[in-house]
């Protein structure tokens, strides 16, 4: 086990950041292994905006964003389920509903947490939900692995097929601060935005595990 973190952990740190514009990352392929792990030098976030763009016919549950730590699995976890899509940050779940989220479709879809509020919203091409509340005080806090395609029960593993992502994600980014509206819907309309600071698609540190393969948009 300590071997494998470690093998682990000499791959990641060999991959090399690479611009990935006008790219997407395919999942052509149902598993419970096939993943790709993205790296940040950043581990504390006492906020946090996450963005990407998905497509997939999938109409079961699935994973679209999952940062797990030691302490809690679902950490950040951005997952698609019957009823609409639910965050959970630290563990803890809040479902934001009847969003127009459908198959066959590119859907851009940004989250923004503070642990001040504690308030969370998500944003469905360009229309917003509600604001939330999903828990405030502490702030993220790593080490984080984010891995894109499974669902994580344990950092870096604990996948289950029933919940993992097939189709293509692209355009991915990490900010530790709450977007303001503006740049949200930049990134919706594909016009200018600042690209994430935490994790960047032009900039991207990546690790494939499994078929998942890198194709023009
Ligand atoms: C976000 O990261 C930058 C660069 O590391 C840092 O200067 C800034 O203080 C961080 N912002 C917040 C809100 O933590």
């Amino acid at each position: 086990m300590a071997f494998l973190f470690l093998l682990s952990l000499l791959t990641i740190c060999a991959a090399k950041p690479q611009d990935l514009q006008d790219k997407m990352f395919t999942f052509p392929q149902e598993t419970n292994t096939a993943h790709v792990t993205l790296t940040t030098a950043k581990q504390n976030f006492g906020a946090v905006t996450v963005c990407l763009r998905s497509f997939t016919d999938l109409t079961r549950d699935h994973s679209l964003f999952s940062l797990a730590t030691p302490n809690h699995d679902n950490h950040l976890l951005l997952y698609k389920t019957n009823n609409g899509i639910q965050l959970s940050i630290r563990d803890i779940a809040v479902l934001f509903p009847w969003l127009d989220y459908k198959v066959n479709t590119w859907h851009s879809i940004c989250t923004t947490w503070d642990s001040v509020s504690g308030v969370a919203q998500l944003w469905l091409d360009r229309k917003h939900t509600a604001r939330k509340y999903v828990t405030s005080g502490s702030h993220i806090s790593g080490p984080v692995v984010i891995v894109l395609g499974q669902e994580q029960d344990s950092p870096g593993g604990g996948f289950v097929l029933a919940e993992s992502f097939t189709g293509m994600l692209s355009d991915v980014h990490m900010w530790n601060h709450t977007v303001p509206r503006q740049d949200i819907l930049n990134y919706m309309d594909n016009s200018f935005f600042s690209p994430g600071n935490v994790l960047d698609w032009l900039d991207l540190e990546f690790q494939i595990v499994g078929r998942v393969l890198v194709e023009e948009r």
